[in-house]
């Protein structure tokens, strides 16, 4: 029998000074992102953390649906970033490298795929989606398949899970607490240039996307390139082939060839 979310249990595992002091847990929600606007808005701290043992309305990136069954952990950390709004966009390489390297603690060869996919053995094992509220916090979403060990036939053949990358089951409880514990000191970097530098390059030093080829998706094109490097807030820098330099900030990437991490 695999443990279930339980706000008792993380608490004693946490070793963070913000991130998840206050945890608000709902047996059932719609969307953890959601909720943690909602608490936002009414004045909830920084690093409080919003959990679910059953998401119906799961959010992905650009419009899509999360799928959130039975063996997903769905969880939400309020940020309020003591930066610029602008900066707002760190949080995406901080947040994708924190879970990333928790899912290495984990046992998983996990890698990212930018911007914030989290990959093994090329199966999709963690989406993030960040929304910033026009009041300046930050709704950090964070959806992991931990104990999943079969998914619909619609994403059967691209998702993962721990338990399916590792060979064994989770305790989410601890997944949810070594996240944490990564995202803290990488959330505070954020606000430090040399400590976002050493970010970025911790990021690049575990990218799936960067050094090869790709091709993007991008509003009204799709061309062919090769994924070069970041730029000062995240943004994928692609040679475009034929030599122009561009940088990418939204639509989709995919990386040509197989992923083999
Ligand atoms: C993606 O499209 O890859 C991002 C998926 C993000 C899903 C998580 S699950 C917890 C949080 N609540 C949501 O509604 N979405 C995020």
């Amino acid at each position: 029998m695999t443990a279930r979310i339980d706000p008792q249990a993380i608490k004693e595992k946490l070793t963070t000074e913000t991130l998840g002091r206050s945890v608000v847990f709902r047996e059932e929600t719609a969307s953890t992102n959601a909720d943690a606007k909602a608490l936002g808005r009414q004045g909830a701290p920084h690093g409080t953390l919003v959990l679910c043992a059953r998401q119906t309305a799961g959010r992905g990136r650009r419009g899509r649906s999360w799928l959130s069954d039975e063996g997903a952990l769905c969880m939400t950390l309020l940020l309020r970033p003591p930066f610029p709004p602008e900066l707002a966009p760190r949080y995406i390489v901080a947040c994708a490298l924190g879970v990333c390297r928790a899912l290495r603690a984990c046992g998983a060869s996990a890698r990212i795929k930018w911007p914030n996919d989290i990959l093994a053995n090329g199966r999709k094992l963690c989406g993030i989606l960040l929304e910033a509220d026009a009041s300046g916090f930050v709704a950090a979403g964070i959806g992991v398949n931990v104990n999943q060990r079969d998914f619909p036939a619609d994403i059967a053949g691209t998702a993962g899970s721990l338990l399916t990358a590792t060979g064994r089951a989770h305790d989410p409880n601890d997944v949810i607490a070594r996240i944490l514990a990564e995202c803290e000191p990488l959330f505070a970097a954020c606000g430090d240039e040399a400590g976002y530098a050493a970010l970025l390059e911790s990021y690049q030093a575990l990218s799936l996307t960067i050094g090869r080829r790709v091709r993007i998706f991008a509003p009204g094109e799709e061309y062919d390139a090769k994924a070069v490097g970041l730029d000062p807030l995240g943004m994928l820098i692609v040679q475009r082939d034929g030599g122009e330099t561009r940088v990418v900030g939204a639509g989709d990437v995919t990386i040509r060839g197989a992923i083999d991490n």
